[in-house]
């Protein structure tokens, strides 16, 4: 049942990506046009937001499933995606400044971490590097550690 509800929902995710008649103008979109939509439409193409390294894995991998494509006509293709489509900026999240439900969702860590943050941050004052953060009691040294190009002080 649950692994329907997950098809349901990749696919639901699929069709919202940006209608065919979106993609930006550009060199490159004729050959997307024409080399894509041969297997899927173009929603699906740009679906995604990922860096030029994430996007040649992509191109590699339509190659791998049978898709034709003149080296030319790849690496313009590459451009157009990556210029377009690009990974998502994730602004870094200010530890001194946010509340628990960000430190929770943004950082992955459970309640009782973010709150202990928090209880810290008041007795403390402001943290001042990753260091400070990892003294926090009952902090997942390792999960901070995984995220720490994500944190700002
Ligand atoms: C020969 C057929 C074929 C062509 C041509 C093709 N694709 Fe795909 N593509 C597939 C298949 C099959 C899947 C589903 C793969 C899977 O689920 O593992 C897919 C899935 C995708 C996905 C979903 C993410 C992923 O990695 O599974 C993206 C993004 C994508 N294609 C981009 C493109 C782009 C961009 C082009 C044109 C430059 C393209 N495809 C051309 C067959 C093709």
């Amino acid at each position: 049942m649950q692994s329907v509800i997950r098809v349901a929902l990749i696919a639901a995710a699929l069709c919202v990506g940006a209608p065919a008649q979106n993609l930006p103008e550009g060199s490159g979109r004729a050959e997307i046009e024409n080399l894509c939509k041969k297997c899927h439409d173009l929603a699906k193409t740009v679906s995604l937001r990922q860096d030029r390294n994430g996007w040649g894995a992509t191109l590699n991998k339509m190659t791998a499933l049978g898709m034709k494509a003149k080296g030319k006509d790849l690496r313009t293709v590459l451009d157009y995606l990556a210029t377009n489509f690009p990974a998502e900026e994730v602004p870094p999240v200010n530890v001194n400044k946010a509340r628990a439900i960000q430190l929770e969702s943004r950082l992955s860590l459970r309640r009782s971490e973010a709150s202990a943050i928090l209880r810290y941050r008041k007795e403390h004052g402001d943290f001042q590097s990753i260091d400070d953060l990892k003294k926090v009691p009952g902090i997942d040294v390792a999960k901070i550690e995984a995220k720490k190009d994500r944190l700002a002080f």
